[in-house]
């Protein structure tokens, strides 16, 4: 099958109004803004309204991309939402999303992969554009994490925030795609899943009044494996897109902690002003992180064409990937 080229030409991202700062936190929790900022490098996050669910976060982060490539719905073929905080089981948010922006009859479907979904959907929505399946794909992250955060446990309120970033691929002679690598490793679900809420362990009174509905994590145990997993991704994706490290112009890494950045950014010798990182606005946020990062970098004017990026995140499942990919500036 002959391949064709995969271009950016649209980025939004938007977040809840509601803003909890550390100090917030530090009201109910015992807990410090010192300990937070020192510890993960996050000073803020946005939390969702009661009424505000995750694809009212991506409708707006979906039309401020189409407003900036200058395009309407209708000129989307196919919506993908990254998320683990859907608005339903079923419909998938992508299918809401679609129907919020008033394109009608669209192909719309969810990745569920927690924080490595924008990953995974850069690589499975840029294999459909590449292989001609759609012309045109809109791709979210979105997340409203802080609805399933257990808000009495330090270790884990502190961390998650709410948000959206899209990006519209478009078909293109040149090809942005340069090179991926994803992974995954479920033998121990427990080191950072939603125990109760689907078919293994439906949500009863026991399991509501335990919190098991809600986000649990043994974040040292995460920490170490993420720090070496982003790593290797890096490696993997560079040497499939035939590059190396000192090729890399900036890294947009997932927004998980700025010890973990900042190690892996180390390892990579990819040094600090080329590292993106709005985790002291955002916390956390999973499939979002890096969308809305890439979209604020973008539309601050920073990145040219031939720049190389690595994306790179790791997250639940225990998952992890990273994407090597060039700039195009649009015209
Ligand atoms: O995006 C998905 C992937 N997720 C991640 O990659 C998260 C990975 N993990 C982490 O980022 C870090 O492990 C955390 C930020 C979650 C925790 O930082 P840490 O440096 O690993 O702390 P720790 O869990 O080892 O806890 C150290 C101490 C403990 O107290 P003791 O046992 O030493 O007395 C905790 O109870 O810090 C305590 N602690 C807190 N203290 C104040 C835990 N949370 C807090 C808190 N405020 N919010």
């Amino acid at each position: 099958m002959s391949l064709t080229g995969v271009k950016i030409v649209g980025v939004g991202h938007h977040a809840p109004a509601h803003v909890v700062s550390n100090e917030d936190l530090e009201r109910w929790l015992d807990t410090s803004d010192e300990w937070i900022t020192t510890r993960t490098g996050m000073k803020r996050r946005h939390w969702a309204a009661d009424a505000e669910a995750t694809s009212d976060l991506a409708a707006v982060a979906a039309t401020n991309a189409l407003a900036y490539a200058k395009l309407a719905a209708a000129d989307i073929d196919c919506f993908i939402v990254c998320t683990v905080t859907p608005d339903y089981y079923f419909p998938a948010t992508a299918c809401i999303v679609a129907a919020h922006l008033g394109a009608k009859d669209k192909p719309a479907f969810d990745i569920s992969i927690a924080c490595s979904g924008f990953i995974y959907g850069l690589t499975v929505a840029s294999g459909l554009v590449r292989s001609g399946v759609y012309r045109r794909i809109m791709l979210i992250g979105a997340e409203t994490l802080s609805k399933i955060l257990n808000k009495e446990d330090r270790s884990t309120a502190i961390l998650f925030g709410d948000g959206a970033g899209a990006v519209i691929l478009e078909r293109a002679e040149r090809n942005s795609f340069l090179g991926a690598e994803l992974g995954a490793d479920a033998s121990r679900p427990e080191l950072l899943y939603v125990e109760a809420s689907g078919s293994r362990r439906p949500i009863d009174g026991a399991a509501l009044e335990e919190k098991r509905n809600l986000i649990a994590m043994q974040g040292r145990e995460v920490f170490k494996v993420a720090v070496n997993k982003m790593i290797e991704a890096t490696d993997v994706a560079l040497q499939k897109a035939q590059l190396t490290k000192a090729d890399v112009t900036y890294l947009i890494p997932h927004q998980a902690n700025k010890r973990i950045i900042d190690a892996a950014a180390h390892y990579l010798g990819v040094p600090e002003e080329k590292v993106v990182t709005n985790i002291a606005e955002y916390g956390n946020t999973s499939a979002a992180s890096i969308p809305i990062a890439l979209s604020e970098f973008v539309r601050a004017g920073r990145l040219k064409s031939g720049d190389v990026i690595v994306f790179v995140a790791f997250g639940g499942g225990l998952s992890w990937g990273a994407v090597a990919w060039e700039w195009q500036q649009a015209a």
